[in-house]
């Protein structure tokens, strides 16, 4: 891991959510922009990983940073994974010198535990310390139809200025595979994070 103090570093934690491929295109494309990364996975999230990348996770931390790592073609340098009850971790304190969280996808569980202060795992804990310390927290919320319990969790989330960039793709930039649509929602969130992305097709460009 880098320099704490001037290396950019962001939590990105994966739920259960469907869209696993956006997680894992986030963190490939943080990583390339050596950007230091604390992951933290849902056990959900590996289940999901399983069922739509093929990819089976290690269990513990260290091992899973290092199949992470190989999997995407990048390097350990800037990358590192928790468990989902290490409370020693940065990622569970406001003191942490991190700025960002991105919980990417975002399952309505974790939505519902984050929007209620639940803080019983790490991911949870995170999301917590980003709101009260005001700091940046983006959510991917991915389910269809939504209920009125997942709109009022996302409004309520919204007003306390959670950005909320829900897995709804794009089909203006007429996508070819299901990449470009991966890339276009992870365009977005980079645009957020304010993490340069020259790849990014924009509109009226
Ligand atoms: C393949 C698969 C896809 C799922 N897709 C979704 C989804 O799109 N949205 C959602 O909220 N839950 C989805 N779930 C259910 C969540 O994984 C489940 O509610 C889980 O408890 C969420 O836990 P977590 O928030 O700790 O990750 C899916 C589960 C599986 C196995």
């Amino acid at each position: 891991m880098g320099d704490s103090i001037k290396q950019k570093q962001i939590i990105i934690a994966m739920t259960g959510a469907s869209g696993a491929a956006y997680g894992l295109r986030l963190i490939q494309k943080l990583l390339t922009a050596d950007i230091c990364l604390h992951v933290l996975l849902s056990d959900a999230a590996r289940i999901v990983l399983k069922q739509e990348c093929d990819l089976r996770l290690p269990e513990s931390a260290s091992e899973t940073a290092t199949a992470l790592a190989q999997h995407l073609g990048c390097d350990t340098n800037n990358l590192r994974c928790y468990d989902k009850y290490d409370w020693f971790s940065p990622a569970a304190s406001g003191s942490s010198n991190i700025q960002q969280m991105v919980v990417i996808p975002c399952s309505m569980g974790t939505l519902a535990g984050i929007a209620n202060g639940m803080s019983e795992q790490l991911i949870e804990r995170a999301a917590d310390v980003m709101i009260k310390e005001r700091k940046q927290l983006i959510l991917m919320p991915r389910e269809t139809p939504l209920s009125a319990i997942h709109l009022e969790h996302m409004l309520k989330l919204s007003r306390l200025g959670v950005d909320l960039i829900p897995a709804m793709p794009g089909f203006y930039h007429r996508p070819e595979s299901i990449s470009d649509l991966v890339d276009f929602m992870v365009s977005r969130v980079l645009d957020h994070l304010h993490v340069a992305n020259m790849e990014a097709k924009r509109w009226g460009e």
